[in-house]
């Protein structure tokens, strides 16, 4: 595995639209999925552990866009989670515009990681997104969160359920915020997209 050099890790912005993106001068890495899936979680085991990111068991309580400097080598991008049931209809259209604003702006987007929860598998919701994202060409890797709820064999079914509804040859990768499954394989896919492992 190859972390960031000194793994500095500054946190930025917390952007509510656009015009408060910051300037993108490093390779982009955002997390997307549902409320609660565990994107801040992913987050700050990402980066070492710490709590960089909040976490919380309410779901829908991340209503921006977080950036963080990851060393000199990645911004990192903590979507708002879409998908709450009680987060009424107009709250749902600004979670699409800003959403859109980003992954369409952003030049140099290394990477967009889905979020698919192991136990639930796609929900609408991803599928639309994933969707949007072949659609617009923009490159995505897909991983699936807490495993560690699941035994041996539901964890084997749920990872094909999810691959089922990926491109060829692709994988999702088994993740866990608590036992740390995964860091690994999910730094390993963010240098692949800059090619130098
Ligand atoms: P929003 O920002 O609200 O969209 O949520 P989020 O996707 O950032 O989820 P978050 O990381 O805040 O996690 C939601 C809840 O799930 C918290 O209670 C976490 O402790 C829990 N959680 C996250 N990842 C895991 C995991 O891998 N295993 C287990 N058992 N719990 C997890
Ligand atoms: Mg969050």
């Amino acid at each position: 595995m190859r972390k960031p050099a000194a793994l500095e890790v500054r946190y930025i912005i917390g952007a509510a639209c656009r015009d408060q993106f910051p300037s993108e001068e490093l390779p982009e890495v955002a997390f997307l999925g549902r409320s609660n899936v565990g994107k801040s979680s992913l987050l700050n085991c990402l980066l070492g552990g710490g709590q960089y990111a909040r976490t919380s068991s309410t779901p829908g309580c991340t209503r921006l866009i977080h950036f963080y400097r990851v060393g000199g080598d990645f911004l990192f991008a903590d979507l708002p989670g879409y998908g709450y049931a009680r987060v009424p209809k107009e709250m749902q259209a600004g979670w699409r515009r800003l959403a859109e604003d980003y992954l369409l702006s952003r030049k140099r987007l290394a990477a967009a990681i889905l979020l698919v929860d192991s136990r639930r598998g796609w929900m609408e919701k991803d599928l639309e997104l994933k969707d949007w994202l072949e659609f617009h060409g923009r490159p995505y890797l897909v991983v699936a969160t807490k495993v560690d709820k699941l035994n041996q064999s539901e964890r084997s079914r749920g990872l094909a359920a999810i691959r089922s509804r990926m491109r060829n040859g692709e994988e999702p990768i088994p993740f866990s915020a608590v036992t740390g499954q995964g860091t690994k394989e999910i730094w390993q896919a963010i240098w692949k997209t800059q090619n130098r492992r």
